[in-house]
């Protein structure tokens, strides 16, 4: 059996390098695991042994190792020779993180509790190493360079509970096939990143009665035996992540009945039969190879309250336990086409879910949910079946999914969208983006009562008017009136955000959103929007922003000034030549005019912004230089800011090129009157200057002819 053991072990070894390549090495268990079932996680009612081989190398060990033990215990009765390196010392615990140390300080405190050695190049592990200190409660040495442990070192460390020896080379130590002795006290173990392969956590394992939590991620694990942790009964937590498993021996888990949670995530794994690990909590087989999940068919009650089955390639939902408690199922990026719970290979029980919480489905490819499939799951408040195929989507009955608050059918094909009425009335977010949604029923939201987030981007809708809405409530005469092909937005009572970009929408008629307390509204990427005059009304008092990007709008007739609590407006890359026009009372706070074509920025606007103005995107826009001095006074006293400053340019007759705007200078605008100046300027000089000439030619006369006299 133990040469079998090693031949397995040197065949894996071998094929290392090859099995990240997962693809190739799923292929060929696929077919494995449906005809032997070969990966399960299976009861087989027969207690786990400790190895009596194991505890014999352990004497061997010690016996082995005595000798050394007794030389370091005289070597620390000698007087210290090496200074206290730069540790810190924190009460009982001792920092001695990132110092190129091989040992911990010789004169460690007495009574350390706590030592943190990590990223140092401690490579012996030994008493030697940690200052024959046994009173430590918490060991941290993650990234040394440790290839060997002294056996027996934990043996006496009646305090020790947390030991870290994560980032290491214990892989080298597993070789030499040394047990490295009981871990007496060890509650946590971090074995993660040390190059371990299937068979070597043995090593450290065979002894640790109380070891509760168990980090073995990031080692190069294939297969969990049968007897992998029969040494640490007590384990309540097993981290597997990011290894190789291929296979899990049936009762590798049995054993343990305080297991609660599993993270076997990021593996190789291609199927669970006969799940049966009841006490389990938390179960996580993200990012396998897991084609079919299936519970043991028993009425015993599962304890599992999180299942997270993503990335895998499962084409059918989950066989999940018939008494469950499940809050939380994950089965996002799957293969999985349909939830038609009777068309899977094998029959079905239908299991009730009268607990589960939160589903994702995303990343799937299913074309339709039937409604019933909701009957099973009563508490649900999250739903996601984003990034389907989806067609069409409807709950019409007003028992289903009463819980739910947040829907995401983002990214389907729906073209159909039905809600029955008083359906659905807890739900608060409803996310519909990237669909083909050209027609929905026109007052569809307005049965949502508790609706408060609404996605619509990339659709085809049409906005209705409020006159349309009440044509169609008001009974009239014309009995067979059609009803209108575009949906309503007035009195939705709580919708406060609403994401209505890249519609294709062409207008927005007058009080649109009456009765509707948006905070945001986003009509983004609709180019040629027209927006009537007052089609925001109703939004006064509670629009807060207000995205109007890329809708190719060279003026704005809506009068935002109205709208007493806008704080951000993006009106960018549109062909905008003027401003809106806004007054003192504006509470702006920041405005996006990138990649317009302003020209001019209005003075008085300006200057009405400025008091509560904090961020203004201005780039890309011909605006002249000189005669947008106003804004380059509001740039220079930093009155705003102008996150894009770098391009804002203006137009100035004397450069050729654009001038920055943090370039210009009021100078450079005087400049432009200089000729006139200068001429101004030569002309009184020339002036004075004759004048002068003549006064003083006049007087020098006078004087000669008094000199003159003088003389005379
Ligand atoms: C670690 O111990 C081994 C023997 O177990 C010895 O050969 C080696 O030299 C030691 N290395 C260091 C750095 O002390
Ligand atoms: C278990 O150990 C891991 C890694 O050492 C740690 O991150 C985690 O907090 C521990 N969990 C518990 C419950 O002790
Ligand atoms: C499962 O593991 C993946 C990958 O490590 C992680 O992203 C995910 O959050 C885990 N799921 C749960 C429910 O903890
Ligand atoms: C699915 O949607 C939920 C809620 O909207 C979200 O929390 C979750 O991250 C989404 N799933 C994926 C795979 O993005
Ligand atoms: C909806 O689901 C998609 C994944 O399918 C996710 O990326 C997106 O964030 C979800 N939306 C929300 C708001 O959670
Ligand atoms: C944008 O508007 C201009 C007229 O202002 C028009 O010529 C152009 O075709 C429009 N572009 C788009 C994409 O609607």
């Amino acid at each position: 059996m133990r040469r079998g053991e090693s031949a397995e072990r040197s065949f894996w070894l071998a094929v290392l390098g090859l099995v990240r390549y997962r693809s190739v090495w799923v292929g060929a268990r696929v077919s494995e695991c449906a005809r032997a079932g070969g990966c399960e996680i299976k009861t087989v009612r027969r207690f786990c042994q400790i190895s009596h081989q194991l505890k014999a190398s352990t004497m061997a060990a010690f016996q082995l190792f005595f000798p050394l033990l007794v030389s370091c215990a005289v070597a620390s009765a000698s007087p210290p020779r090496h200074h206290l390196p730069p540790c810190q010392v924190v009460q009982m615990d001792v920092f001695c993180s990132d110092l190129s140390l091989r040992s911990a300080p010789v004169n460690l405190p007495h009574g350390v509790q706590m030592l943190d050695l990590s990223r140092n190049q401690v490579q012996n592990l030994t008493q030697e190493t940690l200052a024959y200190h046994t009173g430590f409660h918490h060991l941290n040495l993650h990234s040394n360079k440790i290839h060997f442990i002294q056996p027996g070192l934990f043996k006496d460390m009646t305090d020790l509970k947390v030991l870290d020896l994560s980032r290491n080379h214990l892989n080298v130590f597993a070789h030499s096939k040394i047990n490295i002795g009981p871990l007496t006290a060890v509650e946590s173990l971090d074995l993660s990143n040390n190059g371990l392969y299937t068979g070597m956590s043995d090593y450290f394992l065979a002894d640790s009665p109380l070891l509760a939590n168990l980090s073995l991620n990031s080692n190069s694990i294939t297969k969990i035996a049968q007897n992998t942790f029969s040494g640490s009964l007590s384990l309540k937590k097993i981290s597997l992540h990011n290894n190789v498993i291929l296979e899990i021996e049936d009762g590798a888990f049995d054993s343990l009945h305080h297991l609660t949670e599993l993270d076997l995530s990021k593996n190789s794994i291609t199927c669970i039969t006969d799940f049966n690990l009841y006490n389990l909590t938390v179960l996580n087989l993200s990012k396998n190879s897991m084609e079919l999940f299936q519970s043991a068919s028993s009425n015993q009650r599962y304890n599992l309250l999180y299942l997270d089955l993503s990335e895998n390639k499962m084409p059918y939902f989950p066989f999940l336990p018939r008494s469950n408690v499940l809050k939380y199922l994950d089965v996002s990026r799957n293969h999985l086409q349909s939830i038609n719970l009777s068309g899977s290979p094998e029959k079905r029980i239908t299991v009730l879910l009268s607990h589960l919480k939160y589903l994702d489905m995303s990343y799937n490819q299913l074309k339709s949910i039937p409604e019933s499939f909701f009957c099973l799951m009563g508490s649900l408040e999250v739903l996601n079946v984003s990034n389907n195929c989806i067609g069409s989507f409807s709950v019409t009955n007003e028992h289903l999914l009463t819980a739910v608050k947040i829907i995401n059918l983002s990214y389907n094909s729906l073209q159909s969208l039905t809600f029955g009425e008083n359906t659905l009335q807890s739900l608060e977010e409803l996310f519909l983006q990237g669909n083909d949604l050209t027609t929905l029923d026109h007052q569809v939201f307005q049965r949502l009562p508790s609706i408060k987030y609404l996605q619509l981007q990339k659709n085809n809708l049409k906005i209705c008017a409020l006159e349309q809405d009440q044509d169609e409530l008001a009974p009239t005469e014309e009995n067979h009136k059609d009803p209108p092909d575009c949906v309503s937005f007035s009195s939705v009572r709580n919708l406060h955000f609403l994401y209505f970009s890249e519609n294709n929408l062409q207008t927005l008629p007058e009080n649109a959103f009456a009765n509707t307390p948006l905070k945001l509204l986003d009509l983004s990427l609709n180019p040629g929007l027209d927006m009537d005059k007052d089609s925001l009304s109703g939004l006064e008092h509670s629009l807060v922003h207000l995205f109007l990007r890329e809708n190719n709008i060279s003026w704005l007739n809506t009068d935002l000034s109205l709208l007493k609590s806008l704080k951000h407006v993006d009106l960018s890359t549109n062909q905008l030549t003027s401003l809106p026009m806004w007054n003192k009372e504006s509470s702006i706070e920041s405005l996006n005019l990138q990649n317009n074509n302003l020209v001019t920025l209005e003075y008085r606007t300006m200057v009405a912004l400025e008091h509560s103005l904090k961020t203004l995107y201005m780039g890309s826009n011909p605006l002249n230089c000189c005669s947008n001095l106003g804004f380059l006074h509001m740039v220079q006293r930093s009155a705003v800011v102008v996150p894009d400053i770098e391009t804002v340019t203006c137009i100035h007759e004397d450069f050729s090129e654009p001038v920055n705007i943090e370039k210009l200078t009021e100078e450079m605008c005087r400049g432009s009157v200089r000729p006139k100046y200068i001429a101004t300027v030569v002309l009184t000089l020339l002036t004075v200057m004759i004048v002068l000439g003549l006064l003083v030619k006049c007087c020098h006369s006078r004087k000669r002819k008094r000199n003159r006299s003088f003389r005379a």
